[in-house]
């Protein structure tokens, strides 16, 4: 199966076998499957989290599971829920349309619903595990579904047990379904200086969830480049988390970085404004490039490969390290490792 429609950097890569997963059914008959026993296996969602770095001699499972549904409610908050497979961009338009208010930040977010809590999917001042009540997964090893609450995700920064695990790796577990929490209680989360600006130049003072989602879906849309269009996977580095020292040093030196106080005395520095000032902002390196609007998001400028993509992240790394002694780590999965 070729997999270069499969990712959102279009990078080329075949897997010896895919199978697209419709329901938990076919998934347990599947983990069943006595041929598949011992199969290394990969699950795939949208692809936009993902550097494919070659062939695969597995099997691909792309998780299609349907369904969006109002999944219960109590005093304080409404449940909803979605099948894995669902676009998560068109589950939080589905939940705003319903009248249940709480996702509009992470309007315009690529790839699928079952993607969002592995790497703790986050933008404009909210990051999924808040809105997270729990998900079911079918252990592919032993056939059981199993139920994660927000605890046993151990979330992070773009982090969670799978990836601490290393289950997103080795196929371990397939995401079924999501529920989410969304409270009663609402109001605009517009802290993001960004989103209040856009709300402003609009002349709205008290908006509701859809204008809300509305703003983040136009800050998007002027930064970041369409995948279709323009082949990347969002944020290719996570903004480092350092010691206070380190940044208050940091700081000291370059007054105009920014950084962002972390509720555990930390401090996260803007990874896009290291790259940029490093000068890669707009410069590439053979088919691939930071990309002109956005200096965090690597761009495929046509016909790359992971091996590529490996040697631009390497440059940028190297080049940040030199100019302020701080390491970048990579947002998306490199696959195979
Ligand atoms: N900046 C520059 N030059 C650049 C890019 C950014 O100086 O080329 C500066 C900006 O001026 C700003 C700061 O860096 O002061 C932060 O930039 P921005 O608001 O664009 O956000 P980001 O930190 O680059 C993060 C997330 C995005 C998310 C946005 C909005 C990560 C790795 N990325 O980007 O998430 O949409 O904030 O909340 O945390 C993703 O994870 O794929 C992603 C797109």
């Amino acid at each position: 199966a070729d997999l270069r429609p499969r990712n959102t950097l279009a990078l080329p890569a075949r897997a010896a076998r895919l199978a697209t997963i419709r329901s938990a059914d076919e998934a347990r008959a599947l983990a069943a499957d006595p041929r598949w026993r011992g199969v290394p296996r990969f699950v795939l969602g949208g692809g936009s989290n993902l550097v494919l770095c070659g062939d695969f001699a597995g099997l691909v499972l792309q998780a299609a599971l349907p369904g969006r549904a109002l999944a219960g409610e109590d005093a304080e908050a409404v449940y909803v829920s979605a099948g894995a497979g669902e676009n998560w961009h068109d589950f939080v338009q589905w939940t705003l349309a319903a009248g249940h208010p709480g996702l509009e930040n992470l309007s315009l977010i690529p790839g699928t619903v079952g993607a969002a809590p592995i790497q703790n999917i986050g933008a404009y001042g909210l990051e999924v595990c808040e809105r997270f009540a729990h998900l079911d997964a079918l252990d592919l090893e032993t056939g059981e579904t199993r139920r994660f609450d927000a605890a046993a995700c151990r979330f992070g920064y773009r982090d969670s047990v799978f990836k601490q695990q290393g289950w997103h790796l080795c196929g371990r577990f397939l995401i079924l379904a999501v529920t989410f929490r969304l409270p009663r209680a609402w109001a605009p989360l517009t802290g993001y200086a960004e989103v209040a600006a856009e709300l402003d130049r609009c002349g709205i003072a008290r908006p509701t969830a859809a204008e809300v989602a509305a703003a983040v879906v136009a800050i998007r849309r002027r930064k970041l480049p369409d995948p279709a269009t323009i082949p990347n996977a969002g944020s290719f580095f996570q903004n480092p988390v350092v010691a206070a020292e380190q940044a208050a040093a940091l700081k000291a030196a370059h007054p105009a970085l920014p950084t962002y106080a972390q509720a555990d005395g930390r401090v996260k520095l803007a990874a896009g404004w290291l790259i940029e000032q490093a000068g890669w902002k707009g410069r590439n390196l053979g088919p691939v490039g930071m990309y002109e609007k956005q200096a965090l998001i690597l761009v495929n400028r046509g016909g790359a490969t992971g091996a590529d993509v490996r040697a631009l992240a390497a440059a940028v790394q190297a080049d940040v390290r030199a100019r302020f002694g701080v390491a970048l780590e990579p947002e998306p999965i490199y696959f195979p490792a």
